[in-house]
């Protein structure tokens, strides 16, 4: 399948307020969510079938990280919520169904979207099955990644994030061309503060605890889609446009 152009997801990350620079529209506006430990590859992944599927990355990592970044006063539950995610800890379900309700208009798109990080509790996902039945709208696949944890941590301590376009890095097996500075945009790379070994630790156990179950209650829906996530970020994408065009037909 040709690549096409990336979303710029500007409804998504700056709020509904803000209007997405017009794209075609792709031939299926495919509707998924990518599940699988943190660090497993969901971002890298969502951000490569973007570019085959037309379809919108949406990360609610991304939202909370950009509005714990851009708002100068923040709200008591935005702090709360950075508290959180520097903890490594999940941040309540209520603030984040409030980001994601206020861009229900991201879920009806139809350009399709990518739900990378969202849902990862029991409610979000009874939340969001609601919204989704409510638009009129279904999804196509539950694509959950699979990998050792050990493996993954190591992925972890080397990520480097582009502060403004939020490209994914790898200090040795994804570099930027330029140390410290994004490809694609030109601004700085940073470390993300809940890559730090503490929250790592306290990120799977909340994994294994709240968004595992989540496996089994997508595979009783008949859509889970499991790909190992083992080898270069291409071949995984390659993998699993296969499993979705086998599914497809
Ligand atoms: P979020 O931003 O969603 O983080 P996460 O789920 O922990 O996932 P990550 O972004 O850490 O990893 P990833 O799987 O996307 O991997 P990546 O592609 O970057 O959430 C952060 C926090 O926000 C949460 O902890 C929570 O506090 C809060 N939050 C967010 N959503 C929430 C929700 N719905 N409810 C409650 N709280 C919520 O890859 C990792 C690294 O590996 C990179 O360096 C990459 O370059 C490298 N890499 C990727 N693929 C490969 C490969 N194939 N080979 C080698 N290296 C690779």
């Amino acid at each position: 399948m040709p690549s096409q152009a990336k979303p710029n997801r500007a409804a998504w990350l700056e709020g509904s307020s803000n209007v997405c620079a017009p794209q075609p529209g792709p031939t299926h506006p495919w509707r998924l969510i990518l599940l699988g430990a943190p660090g497993v590859g969901k971002g890298t992944q969502a951000d490569l079938l973007s570019q085959r599927l037309g379809a919108c990355h949406l990360s609610t990592g991304d939202v909370l990280r950009n509005a714990g970044q851009s708002v100068s006063e923040p709200t008591p539950a935005m702090t709360a919520a950075r508290d959180c995610m520097q903890r490594g800890a999940l941040v309540p379900d209520h603030t984040v169904w409030e980001i994601v309700r206020e861009r229900s208009a991201c879920i009806r798109c139809r350009g399709g979207f990518i739900l990378d990080g969202f849902p990862r509790t029991r409610l979000q996902a009874e939340l969001l099955n609601q919204l989704i039945a409510d638009e009129g709208i279904s999804l196509d696949a539950v694509v959950n990644y699979e990998m050792p944890i050990a493996k993954i941590v190591e992925r972890l301590s080397g990520r480097r994030i582009c502060k403004a376009c939020k490209a994914v890095y790898h200090v040795t097996r994804q570099p930027s061309k330029t140390d410290g500075v994004c490809d694609t945009c030109g601004e700085n790379l940073f470390h993300r503060e809940d890559d730090r070994p503490e929250a790592v630790t306290v990120r799977m156990e909340t994994y294994e605890r709240s968004t595992a179950p989540l496996i089994e209650f997508y595979r009783d829906f008949g859509l889970l889609l499991p790909v190992a996530a083992a080898g270069s970020p291409e071949e995984i994408c390659a993998r699993t446009m296969e499993a979705l065009q086998n599914r497809k037909s």
